[in-house]
């Protein structure tokens, strides 16, 4: 299960990702902001990253006006690696290096058909362990200190 959420920035971007997540028959569910009226960005990542770390979703997609906002309070949750990209190349390495758990996307910076390739290769890409493990477990040690 996907969790998807915005602020009123990142809404329109989010109604077009969720529009490719039905084409594709992927389940999701749907939080932040849901008639385009001011949402405030952080309460939106809690809320989405709550469903992550609770289990009851296995990703997430956040869509602030940047990324960036919505990004930084994401990372502020224990067990959570957001990663906000802007190109396919970001969300295949953060997947395959950073394990990443939850992609972060500009609604004000990329249009729809790139934010849906960057979807596509983020819940395609598997990480890839080894090496990348040791380095996302010091990224765990550091959350814990
Ligand atoms: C909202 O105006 C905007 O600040 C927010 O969507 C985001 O871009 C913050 O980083």
């Amino acid at each position: 299960m996907i969790a998807i959420g915005s602020d009123h920035a990142g809404y329109g971007l989010k109604k077009d990702i969720i529009a490719w997540l039905k084409e594709k028959n992927l389940p999701y569910e749907e939080y932040g902001c849901m008639d385009g009226e001011s949402h405030d960005y952080p309460l939106v990542a809690k809320e989405v990253c709550e469903k992550i770390v609770g289990g009851s979703a296995d990703c997430g997609i956040l869509v602030c006006g940047t990324g960036i906002g919505i990004s930084m309070a994401a990372n502020k949750i224990k067990g959570i690696r957001a990663a906000l990209c802007t190109d396919t190349y970001m969300a295949k390495y953060t997947r395959l290096h950073n394990n990443a758990n939850v992609l972060c996307l500009g609604g004000r910076v990329i249009g729809s058909g790139a934010a849906e390739e960057i979807v596509d290769t983020f819940l395609n890409t598997d990480f890839e362990g080894g090496r990348h493990q040791r380095r996302v477990d010091q990224i765990t040690d550091i959350e814990n200190t």
